[in-house]
């Protein structure tokens, strides 16, 4: 077959605006344009996202973002098949631009309208640069979620692990801010991390033996509010920064071993694939032990390329793809849905006197 298939997909489901085409032709995908915008400028007096002033940006960016799109990729409007936009999970203010933006520019050219789990374009990102197929094991980490997921297949996720506080993005971004590292702090903290000594500060590894492979990072940030004040020059900041990304790189390595067992035991017959997504799949020491993890256990690890792992609208294209050709559509009344999980069977697991 060689009909060729062309996506629109639009994000803005959090503090990025973003537009893509991407377009499959004879089973091979291509990112014709990916463009995003990103607010960082406008966060970073407050030290974290502002929902009304993200939501205010995406309405004055997210025309001119599409049509950067479009233009770049070179193809005609009437060659769009089907408009995909992030309709959870993120904050609703700023969902609400993107969704409506969509279903009206689909609306208008007449053509079939997906509503995207920004979760799943993560999940689904690796496809942009790898050939990968289900089944695997995914973890996924970015700024709002760490999850272990078992993934079946298209909206097919068994949820195995979870953080039961922070977020992974979060507990980065948190540390950050404590020691005076400006907003988003985790790519900042890694490039730290590679002028200090990573044995100087005994951090705590939350729940590393036991609970499962769910994840824990609140009592780092309590016990780097402790160690603040020991703090007071930029060697003590590159060292604390290095002390944090080895403590993170540990216990990721302890839970990714729980994560492949628990896998295994449902999963004894497939392919060991496992795929490592979202913001914080960045960051280079995470994922260079990973890799080494999965070679020592026979996991083929699958990352998506660098420029794909924060925020982007070709993974939500991507998933548009790909149920585009499961004739998935939606309606244009779908609602946003700021609390959409990939497996809505798992059991919520926050919050204080929460059992693991
Ligand atoms: O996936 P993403 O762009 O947005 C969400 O869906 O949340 O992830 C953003 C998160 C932020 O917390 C950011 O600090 C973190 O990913 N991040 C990193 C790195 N690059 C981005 N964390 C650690 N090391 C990095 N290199
Ligand atoms: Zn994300």
């Amino acid at each position: 077959m060689n009909k060729k298939i062309t996506i629109l997909g639009i994000e803005s489901s959090c503090d990025e605006t973003a537009a893509s085409i991407i377009q499959e032709k004879n089973g091979e995908i291509k990112i014709l344009s990916n463009i995003v915008s990103s607010q960082f400028d406008i966060h970073k007096e407050f030290g974290g996202v502002v929902p009304e002033l993200a939501a205010r940006a995406h309405v004055e960016k997210i025309d001119l973002i599409t049509e950067k799109a479009i233009s770049e990729s070179k193809i005609c409007l009437d060659e769009i098949d089907a408009v995909a936009a992030t309709a959870g999970p993120g904050l609703i203010v700023c969902l609400t631009v993107g969704l409506n933006f969509g279903k009206t520019i689909a609306a208008s050219l007449d053509k079939p309208f997906v509503a995207v789990n920004h979760l799943e374009g993560h999940a689904l990102s690796p496809k942009l640069n790898t050939n990968l197929e289900f089944p695997y094991l995914l973890l996924l980490i970015s700024g709002g979620h760490s999850q272990y997921l078992s993934v079946k297949g298209l909206g097919n996720y068994k949820r195995l692990g979870t953080t039961i506080d922070d977020a992974l993005g979060e507990a980065f971004d948190k540390t950050a801010k404590i020691i005076g590292i400006e907003f988003p702090g985790g790519p900042k903290i890694e490039e730290f991390a590679k002028k200090g000594d990573k044995d100087r500060f005994n951090l705590p590894k939350p729940i590393l033996n036991r609970g499962g492979c769910n994840l824990s990072f609140a009592g780092l940030k309590t016990a780097i509010l402790r160690i603040r004040s020991e703090i007071k020059n930029e060697q003590d900041k590159f060292d604390l920064a290095a002390s944090f990304q080895r403590t993170i790189e540990e216990i990721l390595i302890q839970k990714t071993k729980k994560a492949f067992e628990i896998y295994l035991d449902e999963n004894r017959s497939e392919k060991k694939i496992f795929v490592v997504a979202g913001g914080v799949a960045a960051n280079k020491g995470i994922k260079d032990k990973l890799i080494k993890l999965s070679n020592e256990n026979k996991f083929k690890c699958l990352f998506p390329d660098l420029s794909l792992c924060s925020d982007n609208a070709a993974m939500i294209a991507l998933v548009g793809l790909e149920k585009f050709k499961k004739k998935l559509f939606n309606e244009l009344n779908f609602k946003v849905n700021p609390r959409w999980q990939l497996d809505d069977k798992a059991k919520f697991l926050k919050g204080a006197g929460v059992k693991i």
